[in-house]
C-alpha cells in the first residue's frame, strides 16, 4: 500500500499533458472483441483499470501486448465468453464485454457488478436493451447470462441516458441484423469516440453525440487502428488545481468543446480561462467566488468533476451549493474534506459549502476515484502536510498524477504506507 504526501501552498505553474481518456479507452479495448484480427489502440493511459481490461481480454483468450501506450490486441481465438467476479468486482466497466461477445458469439456470461462506493449502479437498462434485440437474459449464481442466435435491430428507449448502456448497445447493434435506434442515448464525447472507432471498423452508425443513435447492423467488421481521445476529466482536474493554488497552468490536450459546463463554472468562480491552440490555460484568482453546480448527464456539469469542485468551493469566498443528480451516494469525500477544516453540510442530494480562507493539512483517506482527486487538490491548497491514503483509487484513473503535479511545482511524493 502507498500513500501520497503533499506539502501545500505552492502556486502551480507551467504546462501539463493530458493522457488518453480512461472512459474512452475502456469501451474501445472491449470493442476489439467484436471481430478477430489484429487491432491497434493508441494513446491508452497507464492505469489500474486498463491493467484490469488487459487481464480480462487475456482470460477471454485474446492475445494482448502493450508498448508506450499502444495496445495490440489479437482477438481471433476467443476461448471463453465469461467475465469472472474477481475482475468485474474491481472494475464495473467489465460489463462492457456483454455487447461485443453477445453480438459476435451469440453468448456471454458476466458476473453482476454488485454495489459500489458511489451508489447502486444497476445494469438493468443494458439488459433491457439486449432483450429488445432478441436476447434471452438469465440471472443465476450472481452472473448474468445473455444468449441470442443472431441479435435483431430494435427501437430502444433508455429510461435514463446511461453511458455504459449506450456503449454496450451500440457495440451489440453494430453486428445485429437490421436497424437499431437508441433513444434518450447518452451523449458523452467518449461515446462519439467509440462510434468513430466502430465506423472505422466498418460499422454504420449515425447520431452518436446526440440523444438518438441509429445503427445499421453489418455482417462483418474489420480490426481497428485508433487513437484514444484526451481525458476531459483529468484536464478539468488540472484546471481546478490551477484555480485553487492561484496558479497559471497550460493543460495541453484539454478541449474546450468537451468541457463547456466545467469552464463556465470556473469562469463564474473568477478563474481566467484562455483557449489556446491545442490547450487550455487557467489562471487562478486571488480569492475564488462561490458558485452553484448541479450534476447532469453530458452536456451538463459532469458528476466526475463534482468532488474536485467541492474542494475548490471549500476555499471560496462565500457559500456554494452542489446538487448531485447522477449518483445517489457521491458525497463520501465530504467527511475527509471536513477533517481538513472544510465547512460542508449535506441534506439529501445537496451539499452547502461555506468557504473558508484556508484548509489545514491532515491525514485523509480516499474512498473512490474522483474523491481521491479532490483530496489531492485540497492538499495542494492547504497549509502544512496532507497525507492521502488508499491511493489505489487514484491509480485507477490518473496516470502519473504526482509526477505531473511535481512538474508544475507541487511538493508531492508517493511513499509506502
Ligand atoms: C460512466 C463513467 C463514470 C461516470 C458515469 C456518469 C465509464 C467507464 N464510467 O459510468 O465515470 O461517473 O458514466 O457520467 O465511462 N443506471 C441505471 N440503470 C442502468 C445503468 C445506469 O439506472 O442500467 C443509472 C445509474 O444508477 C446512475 C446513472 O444511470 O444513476 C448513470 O449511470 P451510467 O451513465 O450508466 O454510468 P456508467 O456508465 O457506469
Amino acid at each position: 500500500m502507498q500513500k501520497i504526501i503533499i506539502e501545500g501552498g505552492q502556486r502551480l505553474k507551467g504546462e501539463v499533458q493530458v493522457s488518453g481518456a480512461k472512459n474512452a479507452a475502456l469501451p474501445l479495448l472491449f470493442a476489439t472483441l467484436l471481430t478477430g484480427g489484429t487491432h491497434r489502440v493508441g494513446n491508452v493511459p497507464d492505469l489500474r483499470d486498463i491493467d484490469t481490461v488487459e487481464k480480462l481480454l487475456s482470460i477471454l483468450g485474446a492475445r494482448v501486448s502493450r508498448q508506450n501506450g499502444t495496445f495490440v490486441v489479437d482477438s481471433s481465438a476467443i476461448q471463453s465468453e465469461e467475465a469472472p467476479y474477481d475482475l468485474v468486482r474491481t472494475m464495473r466497466a467489465s460489463v462492457l464485454v456483454l455487447g461485443p461477445l453477445l453480438a459476435r458469439f451469440g453468448h456471454a456470461r458476466v458476473s453482476l457488478p454488485g454495489g459500489c462506493a458511489i451508489g447502486a449502479r444497476p445494469i438493468n437498462l443494458h439488459l433491457k436493451g439486449f432483450e429488445a434485440m432478441g436476447a434471452q437474459i438469465t440471472l443465476d449464481h450472481g452472473y448474468v447470462e445473455a444468449r441470442a442466435k443472431k441479435l435483431k435491430g430494435a427501437r430502444i428507449y433508455l429510461d435514463s441516458p446511461t453511458v455504459g448502456g449506450t456503449e454496450n448497445l451500440i457495440m451489440a447493434a453494430a453486428l445485429a441484423k437490421g436497424t437499431t435506434v437508441i433513444e434518450n442515448a447518452a451523449r458523452e464525447p467518449e461515446i462519439v469516440d467509440l462510434a468513430q472507432a466502430l465506423i472505422a471498423m466498418g460499422a454504420r452508425i449515425d447520431g452518436a453525440g446526440s440523444d438518438t443513435v441509429t445503427i445499421e447492423g453489418v455482417d462483418e467488421l474489420r480490426p481497428m487502428d485508433y487513437q484514444v481521445m484526451p481525458d476531459r476529466i483529468e484536464a478539468g482536474t488540472f484546471l481546478v488545481a490551477a484555480a485553487m493554488t492561484r496558479g497559471d497552468v497550460r493543460v495541453i490536450g484539454a478541449q474546450a468543446d468537451h468541457l463547456e459546463g466545467v469552464l463556465s463554472k470556473l469562469r463564474e468562480a473568477g478563474v481566467e480561462i484562455m483557449e489556446e491552440e491545442g490547450a487550455l490555460r487557467a489562471r487562478g484568482p486571488r480569492r475564488l467566488q462561490p458558485i452553484q453546480i448541479k450534476t447532469r448527464p453530458y452536456p451538463g456539469f459532469p458528476t466526475d468533476m463534482q468532488a474536485q469542485f467541492m474542494a475548490m468551493m471549500a476555499i471560496s469566498e462565500g457559500t456554494s451549493v452542489v446538487v448531485e443528480n447522477v449518483f445517489e451516494n457521491r458525497f463520501m469525500h465530504v467527511c475527509e474534506l471536513q477533517r481538513m477544516g472544510a465547512d460542508i453540510a449535506i441534506e439529501g442530494h445537496t451539499a452547502t459549502i461555506r468557504g473558508c480562507r484556508t484548509l489545514k493539512g491532515a491525514p485523509v483517506m480516499a474512498t473512490d476515484l474522483r474523491a481521491s482527486a479532490s483530496l489531492v487538490l485540497a492538499g495542494l491548497a492547504a497549509e502544512n502536510t496532507t497525507e492521502v491514503s488508499r491511493i489505489y483509487h487514484l491509480d485507477r484513473g490518473y496516470e502519473g498524477i504526482e509526477a505531473k503535479l511535481r512538474l508544475l511545482g507541487a511538493r508531492i511524493d508517493r511513499v509506502p504506507a
